[in-house]
């Protein structure tokens, strides 16, 4: 990482951690929808059959009843929303593992479909999961895109991550993404680069797995290390360095980019059309589920991460908000600024329709900064990454989705 780099890398922790600093405890509210957009639906499903040590998502070990009640708790918040008038057009459920129970899903999924006007499914999914009846279930539901973590190929490294056993070797998991090719309209492998023990060699060989799988969509996220997972990574998977980081990074972007577009700076689809992380396309979203966080009309909020106060909380037809934080107007503008350019390409007049004379007051410094370090250029309407920005959005995105996986972290204290 070059020195401008460590500079912005420094900059934004410290602006993202102050960021998500919530107001736990007071009582949190949701904003009431003012006009009708396109809206995305997160639903959280927290559970796992085995958990990863490097994973700071919220996710709990499988208990098949607490499962079972935690499916109907998601629907019955699903109504809660419909009766505060909320609509969507599209849904990503993210884990955990969503198809821990898929029966369960099938269900959350039929019901989110009878209650608004959903147009694209995205589900998240373990590779021991793409049975033959798991992918018609899916299918008939209407799920559109399939995300599947994989990691690596490499047997070594899924071992320690814990992996090998439960989610299936390198060999196996190719052979299983082989099997469901041609299902969903996506289907996308979500990969991580700069593991300690991960060398340049099997990078290497990962990228040329997944050159021979050509798959539609690739998700190649840097490893991230929160707070709560530090000293267990470094335990199971060695001490971690961002020294590395970047040329990693333009290894996967020169491997992939011949048969690859962008969809964001780590995401990269043979499609242009291709659905992607709901971040980069949807600008707000409903957050549902123990321990999700949802961002709608300038209000960021989360559920509470105790799953049996969650179920509870919706038996007795409450939303299970935790902590909940208004941002201005100024961060609402920088926070766009930062989700569109991760798409790769921004296009002004979208700023502007939405925020007026003011968008650029707020992003005049940042933009400037990115500009003549050759990180932003500009075409016509649009302004667009760089080679060297796409590398600055990954140690920026990095950087948001760390201070993110503190926040939980900070909210799981206590249970
Ligand atoms: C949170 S998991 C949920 C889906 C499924 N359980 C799985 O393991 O893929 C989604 C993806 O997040 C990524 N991920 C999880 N922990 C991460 C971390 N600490 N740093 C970077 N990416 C991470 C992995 O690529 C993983 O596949
Ligand atoms: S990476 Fe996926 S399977 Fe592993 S603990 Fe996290 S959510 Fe569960």
């Amino acid at each position: 990482m070059n020195i401008t780099d460590n500079i912005i890398q420094s900059v934004v922790r410290k602006q993202f951690s102050r960021a998500m600093r919530f107001d736990v405890g007071e009582s949190p509210s949701l904003p009431l929808p003012e006009n009708p957009k396109p809206r995305l639906l997160y639903l959280h499903i927290p559970f796992c059959e085995q958990l990863c040590p490097y994973c700071s998502f919220h996710r709990v070990p499988f208990e098949p009843s607490l499962t079972k009640e935690y499916y109907r708790a998601l629907i019955k918040e699903m109504h809660l929303y419909r009766e505060m008038g909320y609509d969507f057009t599209g849904i990503y459920v993210g884990g955990g593992t969503p198809t821990v129970m898929i029966e369960g899903l099938v269900s959350v999924l039929s019901s989110a479909r009878a209650l608004f006007g959903i147009r694209e499914i995205s589900v998240e999914t373990n590779p021991n999961h793409l049975s033959e009846e798991n992918v018609r279930l899916l299918v008939e539901a209407g799920v559109n895109r399939l995300s599947v973590g994989v990691q690596s190929f490499d047997d070594g490294l899924l071992v320690r991550m814990d992996r090998f056993e439960k989610y299936g070797s390198g060999k196996e998991i190719a052979s299983r993404l082989r099997s469901v090719q041609g299902a969903f309209q996506t289907l996308n492998a979500d990969m991580m680069f700069n593991f300690p023990t991960q060398t340049e060699d099997i990078l290497q060989w990962d990228l040329e797995m997944l050159k021979k799988l050509s798959l539609d969509q690739i998700t190649y996220y840097p490893l991230m290390v929160s707070s709560s997972t530090r000293r267990l990574i470094s335990n199971t998977l060695g001490k971690t360095s961002f020294h590395r980081e970047a040329d990693y990074y333009r290894l996967i972007v020169d491997n992939l980019t011949h048969d690859y577009n962008f969809s964001s700076a780590w995401c990269f689809s043979k499609k242009r059309s291709m659905i992607d992380e709901y971040i980069v396309d949807y600008d707000e979203y409903a957050g549902l589920g123990s321990g999700s966080i949802g961002y709608l009309n300038g209000v960021c909020y989360a559920n509470t991460f105790n799953i049996t106060e969650y179920i509870s909380r919706l038996e007795k037809g409450e939303l299970p908000l935790m902590a909940s934080r208004s941002f201005n107007e100024r961060d609402r503008i920088r926070y766009d600024f930062l989700m569109q350019l991760f798409s790769t390409r921004l296009y002004r007049r979208r700023l502007k329709g939405k925020y007026g004379k003011r968008w650029w007051q707020a992003i005049v410094f940042p933009f400037l900064v990115f500009f003549v370090t050759g990180r932003i250029r500009q075409q016509g309407q649009w302004w667009e990454l760089t080679p060297r920005g796409c590398y600055t959005w990954v140690v920026m995105m990095r950087e948001f989705f760390t201070a993110v996986n503190n926040f939980r972290d900070y909210c799981r204290k206590g249970i």
